[in-house]
This record gives C-alpha cells, sequence and structure tokens, in this order.
C-alpha cells in the first residue's frame, strides 16, 4: 500500500493509474476505522479496480473545537487495517497540506439550504465544512467512484447535489449502514460511551424502527409516532435533537406517507451525538 502525505504524491499516482487505464474508487474517512468503514471498502473493491482511502479529520467540519480535539485518532492502527485490507492508496495528509486555514477565511463552498437543515440547524457550518473537503477530495483524487455511508443520509444528499450542481465527473455509491446485535449503528463516535451508554444507545434505532414499523401497518398519524418515538428514546436517557419523517430524495418534510422516505434522527447521550435513520421505500423496510 502506497501511503501518500501530500496532494502531489496522490496525483502521480492517480497518473499513473490513469494511463494504466485502471477505474479508482475513492472512500474518504477521518479515520478511527471500524467494521462499517470496511464495507465501503470492500464495496469499493467491488466496482473499482483500484481503491483510495483518505483519513483526515477535517477541522472545518467541527462546530465545536471539544469535538475536535477528542475525536479519536488510531493513524498506526487504521493503516495496518487498510494494508489488510488490500487498499492500494492512503492519503493521510496534514492540515496545513489540506490548506484548512485559507478554505475557512478564503473561497470555499456553502452546502445551502440542505446544509441548513436537520443535523445543520444544530452544527451550523458543518455542512460547509464537509462540501469543502469533500469537493477538494474529488479535485485531487478525480475518481471515478466515491462511496459513503448511508448512516450520514443527510450527508449523503448534500454531496449527492454537490456533484450534480458542479458536474463533477464522479458516481456517488452509498452503502447500506452496518449494525450492532442490537441495532446500534457502527460509528467512530460510539467509542465515547460509558458501557451503561453503551447498553441504552440502541433506543435511537428503536425509536427509529417503531415509526417504521407504523408506516409500515399504514398508521397515517406521523405525529403521533414521532412522540412515540421521542418517547422510547427519552425513557432510554437520549436527549434527542430531532426526529423527522422526510422525502429521501428531497428531504423535505412529509405529512403523509409517500414513499420513499426516510426517518432521521440525532440524539445526545452522555458525550456522544448520535445520529441514525431508515429508509422506507414501501415495499420492506431497508434496515431491517
Ligand atoms: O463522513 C465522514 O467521515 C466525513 O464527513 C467525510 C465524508 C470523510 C468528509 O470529511
Amino acid at each position: 500500500m502506497f501511503i501518500a502525505r501530500t496532494i502531489t504524491e496522490v496525483r502521480k499516482q492517480i497518473t499513473q493509474w490513469r494511463k494504466q487505464e485502471h477505474s479508482i474508487a475513492l472512500v474518504p474517512t477521518m479515520g478511527a476505522l471500524h467494521e462499517g468503514h470496511l464495507r465501503l471498502i470492500a464495496r469499493a473493491r467491488d466496482v473499482a479496480n483500484k481503491v483510495a482511502v483518505s483519513i483526515f479529520v477535517n477541522p472545518i467540519q467541527f462546530d465545536n473545537i471539544e469535538d475536535l480535539q477528542n475525536y479519536p485518532n488510531n493513524e498506526a492502527q487504521d493503516l495496518e487495517l487498510l494494508k489488510r485490507y488490500k487498499v492500494e492508496l492512503a492519503f493521510v495528509p496534514s492540515v496545513e497540506e489540506m490548506h484548512c486555514t485559507d478554505l475557512l477565511t478564503g473561497a470555499h463552498l456553502l452546502a445551502g439550504r440542505l446544509g441548513e437543515d436537520l443535523c445543520g440547524n444544530f452544527r451550523p457550518k458543518h455542512f460547509d465544512g464537509m462540501v469543502t473537503i469533500v469537493a477538494k477530495l474529488l479535485n485531487i483524487f478525480q475518481p471515478d467512484i466515491i462511496l459513503l455511508g448511508q448512516k450520514d443520509y443527510q450527508q449523503l444528499c448534500i454531496v449527492k447535489e454537490l456533484v450534480h450542481n458542479l458536474s463533477f465527473n464522479v458516481e456517488v455509491i452509498s452503502v447500506e449502514t452496518l449494525r450492532a446485535a442490537d441495532g446500534l449503528a457502527l460509528s467512530s463516535r460510539n467509542s465515547y460511551l460509558s458501557e451503561n451508554e453503551r447498553e441504552r444507545a440502541s433506543a435511537l434505532y428503536r425509536g427509529l424502527e417503531h415509526i417504521a414499523d407504523g408506516i409500515e401497518k399504514d398508521e397515517d398519524n406521523l405525529e403521533h409516532l414521532t412522540n412515540q418515538a421521542y418517547i422510547l428514546m427519552k425513557d432510554a436517557g437520549l436527549h434527542p435533537e430531532y426526529i423527522e419523517i422526510r422525502c429521501a430524495q428531497s428531504l423535505k418534510p412529509l405529512r403523509q406517507i409517500r414513499f420513499p422516505l426516510v426517518i432521521l434522527a440525532a440524539a445526545w447521550l452522555g458525550k456522544a451525538r448520535l445520529i441514525d435513520n431508515i429508509l422506507c421505500t414501501g415495499k420492506a423496510k431497508d434496515n431491517p
């Protein structure tokens, strides 16, 4: 595996692969890799013959300095894992190499309307920072395919919009959320949970599932279902920021059931801000 620390090194490798007519998939990450990331890498392997993974804890997408400082960092372990998974290129740049100070104070991208909704209501400028760094990575790698997890559903929608609006020549592939046996979506931030909190954390998924089950049974009082999910989460000690039922494509609010739809939630549990979602297509729940 080639470990690139600079943009120049990545471009050199990509140019060589392009000459050899290889297809290239990029899996962007912030490190602290877990099975969910490995699922993205496995999928990347299926769709391209060279797999690149970026590990960069992007400071401009953190709205809170403490969250940035506490974000788990296991670079050596991450690189070992990527080697084992036969990733061809790992890009591990420094903050300076990515010109992050310039990105904050100078030219950068805005996520727009979608970026101010849902998580954007609680994390101002988070999606501006995310979309700017994703655009930068697309520019550096010029991959055929970029793979993102469905767990960050709003992020996925914003990146799809970015690619569409700015005509990036890349296909966005979303990969289904990987869950622990009790339903909790795998996330690097789960490491902030104490043992006791971890036992209660699956209430986030159970709340979403409660709404999804109700929708499947044609219970069309969405407000009532959502209120019940709030109660379920609060009873487990979670502090939900939002629980919303939205159109799966536009993320616009829904007052009545119209498929495909997505049920999204964010909630605090101790030091962890957890997010999750369930996609409902109208046939069967996507996240059994
Ligand atoms: O989902 C993440 O880990 C990050 O938001 C991403 C896509 C790597 C951009 O920094």
